[in-house]
């Protein structure tokens, strides 16, 4: 455990605990769990230029602010587990002469080991888990969760069992197989087997990875934040004066929203950078979510912290959920920052695909290129300038839903016998 941990404090009620007192969410009224941290004695102990010239090239490289420590695998080359995070950020320079924006950045987490964000996630649910012993892990899951959380089980003593809606794309399905899960596939949606995950959990004692109510997920999902601040900084190369930080924030963050997790997890971390001033402003947030998942939209609309359930039904499995488990504080991430949500289409993410794929060279999935319809038209609402400053926080892999990709492909094949004449035609 990370002695700067202080515990964890209800996001309703306020109520803490100390850190060992609580698995998942506030005994007192049922809701999420944030894990509060001693910024002073952090600010106090690091210095960081020490962290960003740290050899560590892992998000572990952040532990001062997790709320547990690599899992111990000293002698052993990195693993999957070990070294989780550190994706690329890119620049997107035809994009940006496309829609006229200044800066536009990728920050590329479809290149994590079970190649979505969700692996920030798991790595430290993972770690929690090692270190208390636990024998098995379940997680309900959209898919993506789940493969990641079985991937980086793999060759430990983890057991995983796994809860899905039967929409579940093949990628996904496969991934979760081949690594060795015990595999239910419910009739019903996401948020069916999450229930259904929580009661097997209960009944048998499971650790539970599920998404929002387990708060180590935020955890794991803020070291996105750092590592954006930290290749910003690096890229600046004003190092040479004395008082330089070696972390800068981007002017807007945009994010695919299912249960508002991602979203308050990158919140989150720059919350933590801003708190020991390693940073001097919070980005603005854009969340994206479904049209035809449209749960938070509503709930943001209507300027309240109440969320009411409405059924999904998008393509976008990542992001088709009918109760956003971590909507409050996704809310939060947005009214907190003046940021705004937008909507994507099923159609919109599709043709988002196609362009993430020609003019920026990522293949992603339909719930990931929903951050791009969420640029484009956070534009057009002036939520975002020309002169801004803009990362897209890319989540997941165009190969763990081929289906889609293929619908959204306007590229044709020639099917030919195979002679040389049938290719001058
Ligand atoms: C590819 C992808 N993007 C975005 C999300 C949304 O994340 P969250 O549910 O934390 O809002 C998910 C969640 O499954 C996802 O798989
Ligand atoms: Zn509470």
């Amino acid at each position: 455990m990370n002695t700067h941990l202080l515990g964890f404090r209800c996001t309703q009620c306020g109520q803490t605990y100390a850190h060992d007192e609580v698995t998942y969410t506030c005994p007192h009224d049922g809701n999420n769990l944030d894990a509060c941290y001693d910024y002073a004695a952090i600010k106090r102990a690091v210095d960081p230029r020490h962290i960003a010239s740290s050899p560590d090239r892992s998000a572990w490289h952040y532990d001062i602010f997790l709320p547990t420590t690599v899992p111990d695998q000293r002698g052993l080359p990195p693993s999957p587990l070990s070294s989780f995070g550190w994706s690329p950020l890119y620049r997107a320079p035809r994009i940006e002469r496309d829609l006229k924006v200044r800066t536009i950045w990728l920050k590329d987490d479809t290149r994590l080991p079970s190649s979505s964000f969700k692996d920030r996630a798991s790595s430290m649910v993972i770690a929690r888990a090692l270190e208390t012993g636990v024998k098995t892990i379940c997680a309900a899951s959209t898919g993506n969760a789940a493969s990641s959380l079985v991937t980086l089980c793999a060759g430990t003593d983890l057991r995983t069992v796994i809860f899905v809606p039967q929409s579940t794309p093949e990628g996904k399905l496969a991934q979760i197989l081949i690594h060795g899960a015990e595999v239910y596939a419910v009739e019903g949606s996401y948020d069916d087997a999450f229930d259904l995950s929580t009661q097997a959990s209960q009944a048998y004692g499971w650790y539970n990875r599920n998404t929002g109510i387990n708060p180590y997920t935020r955890e794991g999902k803020k070291t996105a934040a750092f590592e954006i601040a930290e290749e910003l900084g690096s890229k600046e190369g004003h190092q040479l004066s004395p008082s330089f930080s070696p972390f800068r924030s981007p002017d807007v963050m945009i994010v695919p929203v299912g249960d508002g997790n991602i979203i308050s997890g990158i919140h989150k971390g720059f919350k933590d950078l801003l708190a020991v001033e390693w940073i001097d402003k919070m980005p603005r947030f854009i969340g994206v979510t479904a049209t035809l998942a449209p749960a938070l939209y509503r709930a943001w609309q209507t300027g309240t912290e109440h969320i009411d359930t409405v059924s999904s039904s998008t393509i976008a499995s990542g992001i088709s959920v009918d109760l956003p488990r971590d909507g409050v504080m996704a809310l939060r991430a947005i009214r907190e920052t003046d940021g705004l949500f937008v909507e994507a289409t099923d159609e919109e993410m599709l043709e988002a695909m196609h362009v993430l794929a020609q003019d920026a060279a990522v293949f992603v999935e339909p719930a990931c290129a929903a951050a791009y319809v969420g640029l484009r038209k956070a534009l057009q609402l002036g939520g975002i300038h020309i002169d801004d400053e803009v990362v897209l926080q890319l989540t997941g892999s165009g190969l763990k839903d081929v289906k889609s990709a293929l619908a959204a492909t306007a590229g044709r094949i020639h099917r030919i016998q195979g002679k040389l004449e049938e290719v001058g035609e």
